[in-house]
C-alpha cells in the first residue's frame, strides 16, 4: 500500500482509497445486486475521505483527484463494525465460572455479583484502563462504533462513575442500574427499583444516552422494567431492553410498546413477540448476541424466523466477563451464519447497518457520501470470508473518522 504526500497543515486533506476489489456500501442503489442483497457491493471501487467523512464512493476509474492515495490491493472493504451491545466497564474476570460451565454447570445471571464486587473494589483508573484495553482490542478487529453499559456498580456512586468513565470513550453510553437487584437490596427489590428510578437515575442520566433493563426471571419483571424504562425516558434517555435471553417473558413486547431502539438477545420468542417486532417497522431492532449462546452453551436465537417476518436484525458481541467474553464481531458473524440461519450478506449487514439502526445512527454502518469515514479493509476478496474463514485474523486496515488506526 502507498500513501502519497498530503496537503499543507490546517486544511482537511482528501484521501483516495482505490483498487478496492469488493466494496460493501450498504446502499443497494450503489451496487449491482441482482439477488436483492442489501449490501450494495461495488466492484473495482474507490472511496474518497475528507476530514472525518466519506465524500465520494464509486468505481475506481471515475474517482476524483485527491491529495493522498492508498492502494487497497484488490481487497474487500466494508463499513467498520457497529457493536451496539457491550458491557465493558468492569474489573476482574470469571474464568472459573466459565470453566465450571464447560464441565456442565448451567449459566445463571448470579455470576454478575462476582463482577459487581470486583468492579466496586477497583479504582477509576483501573476501570478506565480495562475499558480502553477492550476498546482497543475491538478496534483492532474492525469495530469502530461501540455502545457500552454500566451495570456492575449497582450503587449510586459506582453506576455514575461507570458511566462517566464510559462517556470519555464513546457517546453510546447506557445506564443499566437494573442489571440485577444490588446484593444489599436482595431482600427488598422494590426499594432497589425506587433507587434505580430515583437517586441513581438523577446521578446517571447526565452521562448516558440510553436506559436498559435486564428483564428476565431472576432479575426484573415486566412491571419493574416498565417503571425503570419509563422513568429513564422522562429524563431523556431512550430505552433498550435485555429481553427473552433465558426464557419467555414480557421484555420484547415491552420494548416495542415503549419504542425502545432495540430488544437484545431475543432467544426465546413467541409468535406475538415476533409480530410485535415486525410491527415496529424497524423502530425496535432485534439485536442478536451469538457470543452469549456460544459461551453459555444455550439454544441459538432463530435469526431466520425474524428476518422472514420482516424484523430488522442487528448482531453484537455482548462483550462481558460472564456470558460472552468476546470482542470479535467477525466471530459473531461467523456464528450467525453457521448456526442462526443468516446468509453472509445478512450477517454482515446486521453487524454494520443493523448495529447503526439499533443505535438510531444514520452516520455509521454505511460507506456513502456524508457517512463517517469508518472503514474496515479485509485481507480477503469479499465479506463472505468473515464467515468462510472463522477465527482467522482478516483485518488489513481500519480507519475511524478518516484516521487510519490499524
Ligand atoms: O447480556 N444478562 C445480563 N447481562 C449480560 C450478562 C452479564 C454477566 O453475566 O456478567 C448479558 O448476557
Ligand atoms: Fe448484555
Amino acid at each position: 500500500m502507498s500513501t502519497l504526500p498530503g496537503t499543507p497543515a490546517g486544511t482537511a486533506s482528501s484521501t483516495l482509497i482505490d483498487n478496492i476489489g469488493h466494496l460493501v456500501t450498504n446502499d443497494p442503489s450503489l451496487g449491482s445486486s441482482p439477488d436483492g442483497s442489501p449490501l450494495g457491493v461495488v466492484r473495482d471501487a474507490a472511496v474518497v475521505t475528507e476530514g472525518d467523512r466519506v465524500v465520494w464512493t464509486g468505481m475506481s476509474r471515475k474517482a476524483p483527484a485527491t491529495d493522498n492515495r492508498v492502494d487497497a490491493g484488490g481487497r474487500a472493504m466494508l463499513p467498520g463494525f457497529v457493536d451496539s451491545h457491550t458491557h465493558l466497564v468492569f474489573a476482574g474476570d470469571r474464568t472459573e465460572e466459565f470453566n465450571a460451565r464447560m464441565s456442565g454447570r448451567p449459566y445463571t445471571a448470579g455470576g454478575i455479583r462476582t463482577t459487581v464486587a470486583a468492579t466496586r473494589a477497583a479504582t477509576d483508573a483501573e476501570l478506565e484502563a480495562n475499558l480502553v484495553r477492550h476498546l482497543t482490542e475491538a478496534l483492532r478487529q474492525g469495530t469502530t462504533t461501540v455502545e457500552t453499559k454500566s451495570g456492575y456498580g449497582l450503587t449510586v456512586e459506582d453506576e455514575a462513575r461507570s458511566l462517566r468513565i464510559a462517556a470519555r470513550h464513546t457517546r453510546e453510553v447506557t445506564y443499566l442500574g437494573a442489571h440485577i437487584v444490588a446484593p444489599e437490596h436482595a431482600d427488598d427489590p422494590a426499594a432497589y427499583v425506587e433507587l434505580v428510578t430515583g437517586g441513581m437515575l438523577d446521578a446517571c442520566a447526565p452521562h448516558a444516552r440510553w436506559v436498559d433493563v435486564f428483564c428476565e426471571r431472576g432479575a426484573f419483571d415486566g412491571d419493574q422494567a416498565r417503571a425503570i424504562l419509563t422513568a429513564g425516558r422522562e429524563r431523556g434517555l431512550v430505552p433498550r431492553v435485555h429481553a427473552n435471553q433465558l426464557g419467555h417473558g414480557p421484555g420484547v413486547r415491552l420494548a416495542v410498546e415503549l419504542d425502545a431502539a432495540s430488544a437484545d438477545h431475543c432467544t426465546h420468542l413467541s409468535d406475538a413477540d415476533v409480530d410485535a417486532l415486525a410491527s415496529s417497522g424497524g423502530r425496535t431492532v432485534a439485536t442478536l448476541l451469538p457470543g452469549a449462546e456460544f459461551s453459555t452453551r444455550a439454544e441459538w436465537p432463530d435469526a431466520r424466523r425474524l428476518l422472514d417476518a420482516g424484523v430488522t436484525v442487528a448482531l453484537s458481541t455482548d462483550c462481558n466477563p460472564g456470558s460472552s467474553y468476546t470482542s470479535s464481531m467477525g466471530f459473531c458473524v461467523a456464528l450467525a451464519v453457521r448456526d442462526m440461519g443468516m446468509t453472509p450478506d445478512e450477517a454482515v449487514w446486521a453487524a454494520t447497518a443493523g448495529g447503526a439502526a439499533a443505535l438510531r445512527r444514520a452516520d455509521v454502518g454505511r460507506i456513502t457520501p456524508g457517512a463517517r469515514a469508518d472503514l474496515l479493509l479485509l485481507d480477503a476478496p469479499s465479506h463472505v470470508h468473515l464467515a468462510y474463514r472463522p477465527g482467522v485474523p482478516l483485518v488489513a486496515g481500519v480507519w475511524r473518522g478518516g484516521v487510519r488506526e490499524v
